[in-house]
């Protein structure tokens, strides 16, 4: 990096993000649902302070979500209005942009900013669920598709575990699956809400249960997405080997993860996010690898998919 603007743009990165949060909360996008309007017009819809607002307008237009010929809604900008679907994603990040000014104290302590999950659900339930909603939103947007890989072929046995709102149970379900969601109580009681009825919902602590709350030997494939990174070490060896525990023979294990090594700042960043809001840590490829062999699964491959996302598949034989 060099002075001068390169480093003036990485310490006001933060200002587009709140300009996004701050229009989708404040109604600006809602403001132009009904067609293009000046930013006279939209401060008197949405009742807010007409200079600023104008200069809102004229930042999301140069972030590309409103026009810049009288200001019209993008199709982009139309999922970010009130209701839209993009909107627990802007809400996700608006609550771990205020978390990560603190970033600090996880530093210098090495404890996460957040409390521990469980007691999140308890005492946060919007928080909580609105970041599982937004999961769901990334699982479509970002995600890998899994129903492309055999792991997942119709009528496979499925065990999806923290499988929360059923971000990947869903789709692999539409696509054939026989899927069961396993997650925590407070999330199972949201997801039966989410998910078809083809999807059945184990509610369990995994930590606790044996063979991740299904029956010794009964899983095709069990997948765990995005789970390991909240997870310490320890934890991860358990719910592997209890994984593996469920597995028919010719079973596999897949692990869907965002590495501690993906390419750029984002593999680092996501690590340092882990490390504010939980237990866990993003790991770099070779050490998932090394989870999944030590959990006694002897063959380890990475299935084709573009970084930043890594798909481990463990195998039985
Ligand atoms: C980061 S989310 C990932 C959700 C989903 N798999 C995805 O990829 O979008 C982690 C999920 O694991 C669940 N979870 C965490 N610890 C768990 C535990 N000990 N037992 C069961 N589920 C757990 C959480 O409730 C949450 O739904």
């Amino acid at each position: 990096m060099k002075t001068g603007f390169e480093l003036i743009d990485v310490l006001t990165g933060y200002q587009s993000a709140a300009a996004v949060a701050a229009a989708c909360r404040v109604g600006v996008f809602d403001a132009l649902a009904a067609g293009a309007r000046t930013a006279d017009e939209v401060a008197a819809v949405a009742g807010l302070a007409a200079g600023p607002t104008g200069a809102l307008l004229a930042a999301l237009a140069e972030l590309g979500l409103v026009g810049r010929d009288g200001y019209a809604l993008t199709p982009l900008a139309e999922r970010l209005r009130r209701g839209g679907d993009l909107e627990p994603l802007v809400r996700k990040e608006a609550f771990f942009a205020a978390v990560w000014t603190d970033l600090d104290a996880t530093v210098r302590t090495g404890a996460p900013r957040l409390a521990p999950w469980r007691d999140r659900l308890r005492d946060e339930p919007e928080v909580a669920r609105n970041f599982l909603a937004a999961l769901v939103v990334l699982a479509r947007e970002t995600g890998p598709d899994l129903t492309a890989l055999p792991e997942f072929a119709p009528g496979r046995r499925v065990l999806d575990v923290g499988g929360a709102l059923g971000s990947y149970a869903v789709p692999l379900a539409a696509a054939g699956a026989d899927v069961t969601l396993v997650d925590l109580p407070e999330v199972a009681a949201w997801a039966r809400t989410c998910v078809p009825p083809t999807v059945r919902v184990v509610e369990a602590d995994v930590l606790e249960v044996a063979a991740c709350g299904a029956a010794p030997g009964s899983v095709d494939t069990v997948l765990l997405s995005h789970l390991l990174h909240d997870l310490t070490d320890a934890q991860c060896a358990r719910v592997l080997a209890e994984a593996r525990r469920a597995l028919a023979p010719g079973g596999a294990v897949v692990v869907v993860e965002i590495p501690s090594d993906a390419p750029g700042t984002m593999g680092p960043l996501f690590d340092l996010m882990m490390r504010i809001e939980t237990p866990g840590k993003a790991r770099k490829v070779n050490e998932l690898e090394d989870l999944l062999h030590l959990s006694g699964l002897p063959e380890v491959r990475e299935a084709a998919y573009p970084r930043p996302v890594v798909v481990l598949i463990g195998e039985t034989a």
